[in-house]
């Protein structure tokens, strides 16, 4: 029998009313990176269609302000995603509010815009920590609380630069793909452990975020142009449909989050405006 996907007006708080699937509601949702660009548009996306969400960033007054604008989640919890004690001391509270956990959206990271003979080993591995160790340590953890249950979904935010090289951004290339590897071996794992756990990957393109417009300055800086404006019009021309938002982001990480991927794992879900296909 043919899904049929019924949509319903919802009350958002402190906000208009709005259209959901009902998809995940009532899902128990982790989202890291919480506080800015693309991890704040998934957590907003996932309460707007009714999950409880649960926000994790480094900056508590960024956490403040996505639960602010989201009218309340379930907790916001201040991580080092890096911190393998504190994963399972939240992994532990999250447990035992809600005795599951459906969806963790692993978007915690950083960019570092540095050519090869400009990265330390310092640099390399900040980046490598930042974005692919946390993904291992969140993976992990989240599996665990979903083994009891045998189901959830696990979402990492990769990066198209996982499938295209840039000899500017040697280190975060490097996380990316790392990250990107690393969720098919974890899925399948899941799976061969004969859970429904899936484990999924994400990579945007040139998405308007605060990481996004840091970089534009700093090659601007580097260029000597105080001027963004060549910059980005360069990055807005790098994908056929320019530059993207955290909300186009969003609405694909929300269908991993929801009922409607009960096949989709290990795969690689690449949103990036055709970037990688010119
Ligand atoms: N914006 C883009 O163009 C783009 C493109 C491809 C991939 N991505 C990826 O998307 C994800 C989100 O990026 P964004 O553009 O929203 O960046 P952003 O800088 O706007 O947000 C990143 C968030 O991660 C948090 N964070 C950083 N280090 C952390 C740590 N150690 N522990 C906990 N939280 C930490 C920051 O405080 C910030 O709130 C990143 O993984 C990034 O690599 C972004």
């Amino acid at each position: 029998m043919k899904n049929e996907t019924t949509l319903t007006e919802v009350e958002v708080a402190g906000d208009a009313k709005k259209m959901t699937s009902g998809t995940v509601s009532q899902k128990i949702a982790i989202v890291t990176g919480a506080g800015s660009g693309i991890g704040r548009a998934v957590a907003e996306r996932l309460a707007a269609e009714g999950a409880v969400v649960h926000l994790v960033d480094l900056n508590a007054d960024s956490l403040a302000e996505t639960s602010r604008r989201i009218g309340g989640v379930a907790g916001t919890h201040v991580l080092d995603v890096r911190d393998a004690d504190g994963w399972d001391a939240l992994l532990d509270e999250v447990m035992a509010t809600h005795g599951r956990l459906d969806v963790l959206a692993n978007c915690a990271g950083i960019q570092l815009t540095r050519g090869l003979l400009e990265t330390s080993i310092e640099d390399f591995r900040q980046v490598m920590g930042v974005n692919a160790e946390s993904v291992f340590l969140g993976t992990r953890a989240a599996v665990r609380a979903m083994l009891p249950a045998g189901q959830g979904s696990i979402i990492n935010i990769a990066s198209n630069f996982a499938n295209i090289a840039d000899g500017l951004n040697t280190a975060y290339c490097a996380s990316k793909a790392a990250v990107a590897h690393f969720t098919k071996a974890a899925a399948l794992d899941c799976a061969q452990r004969g859970t429904r756990i899936r484990v999924n990957s994400i990579h945007p393109g040139c998405i308007a975020t605060p990481m996004l417009e840091r970089e534009i300055e700093d090659v601007a800086a580097r260029r000597g142009d105080p001027d963004t404006s060549a910059v980005r019009a360069e990055w807005d021309a790098l994908a056929p449909l320019g530059i993207g938002t955290a909300e186009e982001i969003a609405w694909t990480a929300l269908h991993l989050a929801s009922d409607h991927s009960t096949y989709t794992t290990g795969a690689e879900f690449v949103v990036d405006g055709g970037h990688i296909i010119r």
